[in-house]
């Protein structure tokens, strides 16, 4: 009986997806791993599904966004048997998707959405990509527009620019696109469209952003070429299988760093940390402002660079995040602006209005939930500022439903006073998924 109530209790308080966290008093200790890189495990199911035999997937990311792509993978013809050790995708070839009988469900994926719209541009055939009601609301006419000029067609809501998406596709060529935004998954999208096209196809981006595409496809046999901020790609018949292990994400590791990095007396360890060149920002960033933060057991995995990030609390100081830098520390902003709350100085973001079409407009979010535990911090048309350092007090805050805001909330609280209740956090499960036991792990109690 008493076994059944307790049953009883964790579900309901598992349906109120609240987490109530107190401010740390003593510093965190310890090693926390991160689960599997969200973008390499997207890109791994896509490319998987298109290769020539299986492509074997360690360490795939287990959250809702990446069990999206699997699902339309599946949607499209492609079998795919999934464990938790490891994902199985039975590739059949750069012709071998078939129709869906369904709308491709991409729930609150953008990264799906965008990428798959890539794909579907390459396939004679006719496709619908649903989304979400948050989904719903972000801009789609960013593939629409380039998609189209390779000869796709593509219909959405106010004119393609908002899901769902129809696409029918086949017969491409090559172009060559200046993209208006640094975004990976408009490049990525354009790179797979590409490998259908007729002649080549050349994306110029106006900052470097993530090249986990480009990785991969070359280790797949493709002729990928990167010269600065040019890419292109040659069209090609067929593409190798791989036997991919999704190393940590650095996106999520960026909370467990920020917590060591703000709360006194702490030293972290994050083993197998995905460092692509494009994710790196929020590395420099934390140096720049003078954290204690080392790499350790640097290494490549299927081209990707892989380390150890050791990281202990440090006295740090404010910096200007420049525009240029933003691509690569794009999904870290709303942790540094919780970092930046703790730090002497001001901390200032520009060149970032790109937040404002994630999740949620990450820009507002943050500024809002951020001042109700008494942060300084103003929101700027493209970035914020915010000023240093503050003693933060514990309030009632909300994630707004974005993954990413909830886990910052919930490192803002360690560094509060008294208890801090963040609702709407089931989204954590978005991308990081054990984001609590990780917590747990360093030494915080919830
Ligand atoms: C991603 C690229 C980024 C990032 C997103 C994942 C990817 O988006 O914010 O979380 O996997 O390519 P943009 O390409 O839109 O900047």
């Amino acid at each position: 009986m008493q076994e059944k109530g307790d049953v009883q209790v964790s579900v309901l308080a598992t349906a109120s997806h609240r987490l109530t966290l107190q401010g740390a008093r003593s510093g965190l200790h310890g090693e926390a791993t991160v689960p599997g890189d969200k973008s390499v495990s997207h890109r791994a199911a896509i490319l998987g599904g298109i290769a020539n035999g299986t492509t074997r997937i360690r360490n795939f990311l287990p959250a809702t966004d990446c069990h999206a792509t699997l699902e339309v993978m599946r949607g499209l013809g492609i079998q795919v048997d999934y464990t938790p050790d490891e994902v199985l995708v039975h590739g059949r070839g750069l012709r071998g998707l078939s129709e869906s009988l369904r709308p491709l469900d991409c729930g609150g994926s953008g990264t799906t959405m965008r990428l798959i719209a890539g794909l579907l541009a390459g396939q004679p055939f006719y496709s619908v990509l649903a989304a979400n009601a948050q989904l719903s609301k972000r801009p789609m006419d960013r593939v629409a527009v380039p998609l189209r000029l390779m000869g796709a067609n593509i219909m959405g809501r106010s004119n393609g620019r908002y899901a769902p998406l129809s696409i029918v596709g086949g017969s491409l060529h090559g172009i060559q696109y200046k993209m208006p935004v640094a975004s990976a998954q408009v490049k990525s999208a354009i790179l797979l469209a590409g490998l259908f096209a007729e002649g080549p196809t050349e994306v110029v981006e106006p900052a470097p952003s993530r090249d986990h595409t480009e990785l991969m496809l070359r280790a797949m046999g493709a002729q990928v070429s990167t010269d600065g901020n040019v890419v292109s790609i040659v069209p090609t018949s067929t593409l190798d299988s791989l036997d991919v292990r999704v190393p940590g994400d650095i996106s999520s590791a960026a909370f467990l760093m920020a917590a060591a990095a703000i709360v006194p007396g702490s030293r972290v360890v994050i083993p197998g940390v995905g460092l692509n060149a494009g994710r790196v920002g929020i590395l420099n960033v934390l140096l720049r402002m003078g954290a204690p933060l080392r790499l350790h057991n640097e290494r490549l995995d299927n081209g990707e660079p892989v380390a150890d990030i050791e990281i202990e609390y440090g006295q740090l100081r404010g910096t200007f995040i420049s525009p240029e830098e933003v691509p690569g520390l794009i999904d870290e902003l709303p942790i540094l602006a919780v970092i930046a709350t703790q730090v002497e100085g001001v901390t200032e973001v520009r060149g970032a209005a790109e937040l404002r079409v994630k999740e949620t407009d990450r820009i507002a979010t943050t500024v809002t939930e951020l001042r109700r535990m008494g942060a300084k911090i103003e929101a700027l048309p493209d970035g914020f500022i915010v000023e240093g350092p503050v003693r933060l007090h514990g309030a009632d805050v909300s994630s707004h439903g974005d993954h990413r805001l909830a886990m910052s909330l919930a490192v803002a609280a360690l560094a509060a006073d008294g208890e801090t209740t963040v609702d709407d956090t089931a989204c954590i499960d978005d991308s990081f998924p054990g984001f609590e036991q990780a917590l747990e792990a360093i030494g915080v109690t919830l």
